[in-house]
């Protein structure tokens, strides 16, 4: 029999609503979201689009949809994005925007997920028939394979005045953008002032079970509606998850503080353990990332042990590991899952 899980780091969508949130959900009003007349909705949408500084919002289920939604909206077939190589639309969103929008992208290798504007402007294609159009520059805040780090204001100003001038759109995935405001304790709205779209997770470090809301300007939302039916992605009475993203924006932002000091926390510990490295060495924020091919099991099996304790956490690849913080572990919770790694590596020692 499988043990039960009792810490699970491998992602932060692995949280579930609170009693405060599921209340919240059972006392939601609701009403036809297609039609507008879902005023729970419609409050979240009005708070997230105050929140990032932008005209309107639209909400979706998930974060891939806020990205496929945004993409398709501001890119026609032939257009190119631009953005890291590890980029989660790259390696994560089974080629949505390609299959969907004929949307070809143009990856940046990065160390921590994040690309300077030069190197963003030796990527712009020549306008010539038989080139993409170079259409749309990609920022994941914070960046997911690049370890949780923080694209700072001025990288992505800079980011942003390459793409205005060269005619390009900027998109914010702000999965983690939360993340990155507690982190660096610069407002969400600062964040996105330069970019044409950005949205926001409900569904990660903000605890609630679904949802993410897309925001920017009135007409680009209004676009973004027809994109949002076409995918089925429209709803009827979406107040009951909708109410979760209300609580979560009101009781679960400060707090992510707690899963980066226990981020902080594991970090240290991880690093400790002779032939464990840190990867990137510097955590920003919830995400860990170590790499484990200088000792005798590679990240699969350490995994898979790891679950034999009960603990569960991600192999990216046969070397890299990924654990996540979120408001569903503790302190004591990542000392245990620490402790664990050291005591398999120990124990297959010996
Ligand atoms: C950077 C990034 N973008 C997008 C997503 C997709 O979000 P969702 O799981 O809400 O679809 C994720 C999920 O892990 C992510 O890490």
């Amino acid at each position: 029999m499988a043990p039960t899980l009792r810490i699970d780091l491998s992602s932060d969508t692995s949280t579930k609503p609170s009693e405060g949130m599921r209340k919240a959900m059972y006392d939601a009003e609701v009403g036809d979201e297609q039609k507008h007349e879902d005023k729970t909705t419609t409050t979240l949408c009005e708070r997230v689009a105050t929140l990032l500084g932008k005209e309107a919002a639209v909400f979706l289920p998930s974060g891939i949809m806020s990205n496929v939604v945004a993409l398709l909206t501001h890119c026609a077939p032939g257009d190119d994005i631009i953005c890291s190589s590890d980029a989660h639309i790259i390696g994560s969103e089974g080629g949505g925007v390609a299959i969907f929008g004929g949307i070809s992208i143009t990856p940046i290798d990065t160390v921590l997920g994040i690309y300077s504007a030069d190197e963003l402007k030796a990527r712009l294609r020549p306008s010539r028939s038989r080139s993409p159009h170079s259409r749309l520059a990609h920022i994941e805040q914070t960046t997911n394979k690049g370890g949780g780090a923080i694209w700072s204001v001025d990288q992505i100003n800079d980011v942003a005045k390459v793409a205005k001038d060269a005619g390009l759109s900027v998109h914010t995935d702000g999965a983690r953008l939360m993340n990155a405001v507690v982190a660096s304790g610069v407002s969400a709205k600062e964040f996105v002032a330069s970019c044409d779209s950005a949205w926001t997770d409900l569904s990660k470090g903000l605890g609630a079970p679904v949802g993410s809301v897309l925001t920017g300007s009135k007409d680009f939302i209004d676009e973004a509606w027809t994109w949002k039916h076409r995918l089925g992605g429209a709803m009827r009475q979406s107040g009951v998850i909708a109410a979760a993203g209300l609580y979560a924006l009101e009781h679960n932002i400060e707090r992510l503080a707690e899963d980066h000091a226990n981020a902080q926390v594991l970090a240290e510990r991880i690093a400790d353990i002779p032939g464990v490295k840190l990867d990137p060495p510097n955590v920003e924020t919830n995400l860990v990332f170590f790499d484990v091919s200088e000792t005798e099991l590679s990240a699969p099996e350490i995994a898979s042990r790891l679950l034999e304790k009960g603990i569960r956490m991600g192999a990216i690849n046969e070397r890299r590991m990924r654990a996540v913080t979120h408001l569903d572990v503790s302190k004591s919770d990542v000392i245990a899952a620490s402790d664990a790694i050291q005591e398999i590596l120990k124990n297959h020692k010996a």
